[in-house]
């Protein structure tokens, strides 16, 4: 057993760890597929609905107006939070919505034929497919950054890339299996330095690490609400408010208007010309609230509290006989996820077995198949920390893996 003691106690803030399964209390280690919710996120959400809930913007009564400053107010935080303004803090359904919105308006007005739109190996497909599209549409080119073995991505081979002068650079923040957190201030300088615009997917880096948007210097930033302690069916887009300005909304409909004649229309002002319809009114107040509780524990300490548990659980994984980790072993150089794969065991399985006995991992290709082929692998298991993990809850994964090795006889 470990005694490496960490600083945080906020499980019981957590309602659904309390559940058992196999007559156990559950141990969640996949909060990078969706983070657990904590009890002030859940009473700002039904704090709207029993006591504020109405629609925003448009209605001049008390109980609109106090509904509009609850959403503002969360946007504000949000922005205040990640060193953005509220106008470039773009409300939207999940990281997916926030990417496929720079790439189906500010990608069509400014990538054309011939064009070379630059992704990295270790994206997930919501920073893969949209530009898919988008190149598809518009007969330009896409190629990839690779990965090193360390989990490194190859920053001579983006210069060679930089040297085509590709118009976007697009590259995830903390990869979603190998845990590399990316140089995005240095890869932002260099794609800047060759005129191409940058886009990050800070999915898991928002609730795991420190983020400065002034400093990191990206033109667009895209996370999502589910992964912060936030509710699912929102997500965030921080834009540079010189690009935002000149491009096209992406869905049109009410309150993203100024004004709509018969056969044409103007556009609001930022950040609302791309909130088309009614907002989720509701799920950014909970995300207003997860930010607040993420800057009462600070942001710092989690990052300190999850990089020890790594630290702890990275060198006792790799003592599992047959069991291979994948990306950085150090982890000051990774975000609090691992995935690995045991030698005769299928991750399917894997998952399987530990379900039973009440842990939670994540297996599956991670929403990265170019990242698996890149791998040599069709699946991976991964288990992912949080600001309510403990060394306990690597006591338990471990004991787990030893229930595998003996179902599976390996
Ligand atoms: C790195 C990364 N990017 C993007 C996403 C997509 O998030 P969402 O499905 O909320 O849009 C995920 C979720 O798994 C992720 O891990």
């Amino acid at each position: 057993m470990s005694t490496v003691e960490t600083p945080l106690h906020v499980a019981a803030e957590f309602p659904v760890l309390r559940r058992e399964f196999g007559g156990r209390p559950v141990v969640y280690l996949d909060s990078a597929a969706t983070s657990q919710t904590p009890q002030p996120v859940i009473d700002a959400m039904t704090g709207y609905y029993t006591e504020s809930r109405a629609s925003i913007h448009r209605g001049v009564y008390p109980l609109a107006v106090e509904a509009t400053d609850l959403y503002e107010g969360a946007r504000q935080r949000i922005a205040r939070w990640l060193q953005s303004t509220p106008e470039e803090t773009i409300f939207t359904a999940n990281a997916t919505a926030s990417i496929n919105l720079v790439a189906a308006t500010w990608g069509r007005e400014n990538v054309g034929a011939g064009d070379l739109v630059v992704l990295t190996e270790t994206e997930h497909h919501s920073n893969i497919v949209p530009w898919q599209l988008l190149c598809a549409q518009r007969g330009a080119e896409l190629a990839y950054v690779p990965m090193l073995d360390d989990g490194q991505l190859d920053l001579d081979a983006l210069d060679a890339l930089l040297a085509r002068g590709p118009k976007v650079v697009a590259a995830v923040h903390i990869s979603n299996v190998v845990g590399t957190i990316n140089p995005i201030e240095e890869i932002a300088r260099r794609a800047h330095a060759a005129g191409a615009v940058v886009v990050v997917d800070g999915s898991q880096a928002v609730p795991q690490i420190p983020v400065d948007l002034r400093a990191l210097d990206a033109d667009f930033y895209a996370w999502t609400g589910h992964k912060a302690y936030g509710p699912t069916g929102i997500g965030v887009l921080h834009g540079r408010r010189e690009l935002l300005e000149t491009m096209p909304p992406f869905m049109g409909g009410g309150h993203m208007i100024r004004q709509v004649g018969d056969t044409e229309s103007t556009w609001t002002d930022l950040p609302w010309k791309f909130e088309a319809g009614t907002s989720q009114i509701a799920e950014a107040i909970g995300l207003g609230a997860a930010v607040d509780w993420i800057e009462q524990i600070g942001i710092e300490r989690i990052r300190a509290h999850e990089a020890a548990l790594l630290a702890d659980a990275l060198p006792r994984l790799a003592e599992v006989p047959g069991l291979r980790l994948h990306g950085p072993l150090d982890a000051a150089e990774r975000g609090a996820l691992i995935s690995f794969v045991i030698d005769g065991a299928h991750p399917h399985d894997v998952g399987e077995i530990l379900g039973r006995e009440g842990v939670c991992i994540r297996t599956g290709h991670h929403c990265t198949q170019p990242l698996m082929r890149r791998l040599g692998a069709v699946a991976t298991n991964r288990a992912s920390y949080a600001v309510h993990s403990t060394t306990a809850d690597t006591d338990r994964l471990l004991e787990a893996l030893g229930t595998v090795a003996r179902v599976l006889q390996l």
